[in-house]
C-alpha cells in the first residue's frame, strides 16, 4: 500500500491542493495526516475540509488544538497566539469540534503516528538532535514513528545501539531496525526550501521518500494578507523558514 503522509498544513490551501495532486498522482492510496491542519494560513475550513474528505488517520497538533481552546496559547510566539486567535474565529463550529475530538497518537502498518513526540505526546516538545532521538526510540515499538511538528523533513534511523540522521530524499526501512521520521510541512517549511512537502511511503517495500511540490505561494500569501493576518506569515512562505 502506497500511503502520503502529510503535516503542518496550517491552513494553506494552495500548498495542500498541489500537494493531492502530485500524491494522486503518484498513485497514493491511503492518506495520513499528522496534525496542525490549522494555525498561521488563512483558509482553515478548506483545509480540514479537505483532510476529512479523504479519510485520512490523522493525530492533532498544537495548531488544532489552541484554535480549539484545548491548549493555551501562552508558549507560542505572538504571529502563532494571533493566529491560533484568528483561527478561532474563523473556522465553523463542525470543523472545531472535529479538531478538538482528534486523538493525540494513532498506530496503522507497523507505523505510530504523533504530531510531536512519541515519549510525550501532549507536551509538544521538539525532536531535533540525535540526543533527543535517544530517549524517543524507547517511546514506540514499531518499525517507525512518524512525525511532523517541527517543520524540518528528515529521519533519525537506529541500527543497534547506533543513531543515525538523514536527510535524503529516498530510504527504504529495513525490519530491525527503528526510525522516526520527521515527513516537514506541507504549508510552512522551515528547511530553506519554500516548495510544499509531504512523504510517501510504501507499506510492502519500506520505501520512504520526502517529495517536495511547487505551488502558488504568491496567492497563499495574498489571502493571509488580506484576512489581517500578520504579514510576517506571508513574508516567510516565499523563504521557507
Ligand atoms: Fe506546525
Amino acid at each position: 500500500m502506497k500511503i502520503a503522509i502529510l503535516s503542518d498544513i496550517h491552513s494553506n490551501g494552495d500548498a495542500l491542493d498541489a500537494v493531492l495532486e502530485n500524491a494522486q498522482a503518484e498513485g497514493a492510496e491511503a492518506w495520513w495526516c499528522l496534525g496542525d491542519i490549522v494555525g498561521y494560513g488563512a483558509e482553515p475550513d478548506k483545509v480540514v475540509d479537505r483532510v476529512r474528505e479523504l479519510g485520512a488517520v490523522t493525530v492533532a497538533g498544537n495548531h488544532d488544538w489552541a484554535a480549539c481552546g484545548l491548549v493555551s496559547t501562552r508558549m507560542f510566539n505572538r504571529h502563532a497566539a494571533f493566529a491560533a486567535d484568528w483561527t478561532a474565529r474563523h473556522t465553523n463550529a463542525q470543523n472545531l469540534k472535529w479538531l478538538a475530538g482528534l486523538p493525540l497518537v494513532e498506530r496503522r502498518e507497523n507505523a505510530r503516528l504523533v504530531h510531536a513526540t512519541p515519549s510525550a505526546p501532549a507536551e509538544w516538545n521538539y525532536c531535533m538532535m540525535i540526543e533527543d532521538a535517544v530517549l524517543e526510540m524507547e517511546a514506540f515499538d514499531e518499525l517507525v514513528c512518524m512525525i511532523g511538528h517541527s517543520h524540518y523533513p528528515g529521519v533519525f534511523e537506529k541500527d543497534g545501539e547506533d543513531i543515525r540522521y538523514t536527510r535524503a530524499a529516498e530510504l527504504r526501512l529495513r525490519a530491525g531496525r527503528r526510525y522516526l521520521a520527521n515527513v516537514g510541512s506541507v504549508g510552512q517549511p522551515r528547511d530553506g526550501d519554500p516548495r510544499a512537502a509531504y512523504a510517501s511511503y510504501e507499506t510492502d517495500t519500506g520505501l520512504l521518500r520526502h517529495v517536495r511540490v511547487t505551488y502558488d505561494v504568491e496567492a497563499a500569501q495574498a489571502k493571509i494578507l488580506a484576512a489581517g493576518l500578520p504579514p510576517f506569515l506571508a513574508s516567510r512562505l516565499a523563504a521557507g523558514d
